[in-house]
């Protein structure tokens, strides 16, 4: 008797969960049902160059598209400007000149490598090799 009552309070649990899902399910309206696409959608879309739709956060945001003044200024800054933790100064002649004397190709593989307190691509994590090279020739050439 006891176990029929359960029984019975469990399937009535069941058809109210049921019924619940059915009725919210068709709660969500197409307006609804659109901002919440809107909400959900992909954060990167596909950006062409030239493209006037695109918005200019959304170039430099991806890396491919910052020029090397741009990812110098977001990621090496903090660091080359200043020289903090012992960061060869952005203009600073002689901290760059010492650093050449192991050719260009190790100072590029440091910089995208890392090493000691330079972390490895300056922490930009869109960058290319070939981005984190441009950079480094950016500030060469503004330290000469
Ligand atoms: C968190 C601070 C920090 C950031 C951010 C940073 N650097 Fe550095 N960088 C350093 C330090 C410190 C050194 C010196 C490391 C050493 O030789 O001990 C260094 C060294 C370098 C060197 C010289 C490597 C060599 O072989 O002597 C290059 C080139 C360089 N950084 C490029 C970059 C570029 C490009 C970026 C941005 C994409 C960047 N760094 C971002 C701290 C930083």
């Amino acid at each position: 008797m006891v176990i029929n009552m359960v029984k019975s309070s469990v399937v009535k649990l069941a058809g109210l969960l049921l019924l619940g899902m059915a009725l919210t399910a068709n709660a969500v309206s197409d307006k609804q049902k659109a901002e919440i696409e809107e909400r959900i959608k992909p954060v990167g879309e596909v950006c062409l160059e030239g493209d006037s739709g695109c918005g200019a956060a959304v170039a430099a945001a991806s890396g491919g598209a910052a020029s090397p003044e741009d990812i110098y200024n977001t990621n090496c800054m903090a660091c080359h400007a200043t020289g903090a933790a012992g960061a060869p100064k952005m203009g600073d002649v002689a901290d760059w000149s010492d650093r050449m004397g192991k050719g260009i190709d190790q100072v590029y593989a440091n910089a995208i490598g890392g090493i000691n307190g330079m972390p490895a691509m300056g922490l930009c994590m869109t960058c290319s090799d070939d981005d984190i090279k441009a950079v480094v020739d950016y500030i060469l050439e503004n330290s000469q």
